[in-house]
C-alpha cells in the first residue's frame, strides 16, 4: 500500500506524504481532500493487502491555467472533469484484469458523481500503456493536436505539450440514440 501510495503522490499532492495518503484512504473511505475538491482512491484488496490502486484527482493544474474564467467556473470544471494520477497493479497480478476492473469501477463512480470527462497523462515513450488506455476508450493527442472541452459555457483546450508525456482523454457522457 505504502509503495503504491508513494507512486501516486510523486509530484502530485503537495505537502503530503505517502503515509498520510494511506491514512486518508483508510479514514475517509477512499476520498481525500485536495485543493479544489476531492481525490478518489480505488483499491484492489483481496484480503492480503492492497495490490492495485487507481488514484484520481480534480485536474487542479488545468483549472489553475484557466483561472481567468473565475472561481465559480473552476468549481464546475473540477466537478465535471477528473484526472487519473496513478494506475498501478503489483507485478504478480498484472494481466488478470485488475486494472481494467479498477478503471471500470472508477469511471462508473465518477460518472455517478456528475463527472463528464477523464484525463490522463502517459509517458510519450510508453506505447504499451497508451494502447491499453486506447482499448478502453481513451484518445491520445499527438504533438500539435488538441481537444476542445466545453465546460460551464467555456471552451478549454487540452494538448500534449512537451515531449515527455502525451495527454489522453475519454468522455463519460452517454448519448442515448433512438427509442
Ligand atoms: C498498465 C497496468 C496498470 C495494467 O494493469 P493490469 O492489471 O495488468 O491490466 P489488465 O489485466 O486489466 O489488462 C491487461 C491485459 O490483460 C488482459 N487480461 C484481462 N484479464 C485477464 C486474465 N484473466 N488473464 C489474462 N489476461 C487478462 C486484458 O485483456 C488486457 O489486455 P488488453 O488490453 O489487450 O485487453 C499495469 O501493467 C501496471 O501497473 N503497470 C505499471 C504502472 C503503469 O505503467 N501505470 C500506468 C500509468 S498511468
Amino acid at each position: 500500500m505504502a509503495q503504491l501510495a508513494e507512486l501516486a503522490l510523486q509530484g502530485h499532492t503537495q505537502g503530503s506524504t505517502a503515509g498520510s495518503l494511506a491514512d486518508a484512504i483508510n479514514s475517509q473511505g477512499g476520498r481525500v481532500k485536495v485543493p479544489m475538491g476531492r481525490a478518489y482512491a480505488f483499491v484492489h484488496d483481496a484480503g492480503d493487502g492492497v495490490r492495485g490502486l487507481l488514484y484520481v484527482t480534480p485536474p487542479i493544474r488545468l483549472a489553475e491555467d484557466y483561472s481567468e474564467f473565475g472561481s465559480e467556473w473552476q468549481e464546475t470544471f473540477v466537478e465535471r472533469t477528473a484526472e487519473i494520477q496513478l494506475l498501478a497493479v503489483t507485478e504478480e497480478l498484472q494481466g488478470q484484469g485488475v486494472a481494467s476492473s479498477l478503471l471500470a469501477v472508477g469511471e462508473a463512480s465518477l460518472r455517478q458523481r456528475g463527472c463528464r470527462a477523464v484525463l490522463v497523462k502517459v509517458l510519450a515513450d510508453d506505447k504499451r500503456v497508451q494502447a491499453w488506455y486506447q482499448r478502453r476508450g481513451y484518445t491520445f493527442l499527438a504533438n500539435r493536436q488538441y481537444a476542445e472541452l466545453k465546460v460551464g459555457g467555456q471552451s478549454l483546450f487540452i494538448t500534449s505539450e512537451g515531449s515527455t508525456y502525451v495527454s489522453g482523454l475519454k468522455s463519460l457522457r452517454t448519448d442515448i440514440i433512438g427509442g
